[in-house]
């Protein structure tokens, strides 16, 4: 039976609640001075629609909606009880990330060569129902990937989410040249253009990544095991360099970029060939204030870039905030259908650079 629910003179009402007993099946019309709403509801769904509200100026709105609970900000995101890994933690980009995890209820092990920058970042950023652990490790160093496996399998059952972000920016040229006798001046005879340089930078940004990948899969395999619906989960902090088509005055890292996504798609691929649940993805930041894309960082680990400076560069007209990029690593730790991807989260640069 169809139940009209007319209510005249409502504006000397903010709200007008509809218990779920008048709304018993059909289609229900609420007319006010100004306005006429019809709802058309199935049947199906009455028994979980409990408090329709109504308010003059946005109509009705449902509280209690148990059909919807699933799919609330605080159910999508909830990282209560996982354990996660940030290599490069201290500063930058590895810094947002943590906060981000923490912030929704993950205890995050921090990596990083420099011991005061990750002990201040665990003092500062450990708050609300997560933690920061602060953990010294080269991560271009095999031996010590493996202590820290040990060290983590020492405390904890599992690895829920590694985010591989340490990197390294080596050395810049100048690529603009009027003739290839100058080119080849400042691409070879420079004495910082070296072997030693490419090799560090893809020792860093692209080696790392591979060996504590596969150095943590057991752990992170484990994760997938015991959280039903959850997939052990990693993501290579890569960059838009390895996406356009300028060196941006570093040949080096951005080839290595480039090979850190290549490299996420062929640990995806691998990783879900052996019949294993761990998601590798990536994500290509722009640019965004850190250690490396500024001259340090300040007492609270956090650097700053004037938002001038971009303006006229990137499309969003700004740098990236701390709120961007830990939406995407939310976004990219959370999502259990993502999987071998990468994400340029970019303020619109690669548009501007053209890939
Ligand atoms: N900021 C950007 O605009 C931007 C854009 C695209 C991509 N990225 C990428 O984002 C990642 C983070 O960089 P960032 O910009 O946030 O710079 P950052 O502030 O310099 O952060 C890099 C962090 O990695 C750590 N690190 C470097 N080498 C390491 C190693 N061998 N072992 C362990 N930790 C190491 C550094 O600490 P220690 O020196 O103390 O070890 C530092 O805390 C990098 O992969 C970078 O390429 C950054």
């Amino acid at each position: 039976m169809i139940s009209p629910i007319v209510r005249r003179g409502i504006s000397h009402h903010n709200k007008l609640l509809l218990s779920s007993t008048i709304l018993k099946a059909g289609s229900t019309t609420a007319t006010t001075t100004t306005t006429t709403t019809t709802l058309n509801f199935s049947s199906e769904k009455l028994h979980t629609i409990r408090s329709p509200v109504y308010n003059p100026t946005r109509g009705f709105r449902m509280v209690s909606n148990s059909a919807n609970a699933s799919l609330t900000r605080d159910k999508l995101f909830d990282l209560k009880g996982r354990v996660a890994l940030v290599s490069g933690g201290g500063s930058g980009i590895g810094l947002m990330a943590t906060q981000a995890l923490v912030a929704n209820g993950a205890k995050v092990y921090i990596t990083g060569r420099t011991k005061e920058k990750l002990e201040r970042v665990a003092q500062r950023y450990s708050e609300g129902e997560g933690s920061i652990i602060p953990l010294q490790c080269d991560m271009s160093d095999k031996e010590q990937i493996a202590q820290l496996v040990a060290e983590i399998s020492s405390r904890e059952p599992c690895l829920c989410i590694l985010i591989n972000n340490a990197g390294i920016s080596g050395a810049t040229f100048q690529t603009e040249a009027s003739s290839a006798g100058e080119m080849k001046a400042n691409l070879f005879d420079s004495s910082e253009a070296t072997f030693d340089d490419w090799t560090d930078t893809y020792r860093t940004n692209v080696a790392q990544i591979y060996f504590a990948t596969a150095a943590f899969l057991p752990l992170l395999q484990k994760s997938s095991e015991r959280h039903a619906g959850w997939s052990g989960t990693v993501v290579n902090i890569s960059s838009i360099s390895g996406l356009v088509k300028a060196p941006q005055h570093h040949f080096a890292y951005n080839a290595s970029k480039a090979a850190a996504i290549h490299l996420t798609r062929m640990l995806a691929s691998e990783v879900a060939g052996n019949g294993l649940q761990v998601r590798v993805n990536s994500i290509a930041p722009g640019v965004f204030p850190s250690e490396m894309t500024t001259a340090g960082s300040g007492g609270d680990q956090k650097s700053a870039i004037a938002r001038e400076k971009y303006a006229q560069k990137v499309p969003a007209a700004r740098p990236g905030k701390d709120e961007d990029m830990a939406q995407a690593v939310l976004f990219f730790v959370a999502n259990q259908y993502l999987n071998g991807q990468t994400l340029a989260v970019d303020g619109g640069y690669t548009l501007a650079a053209g890939e």
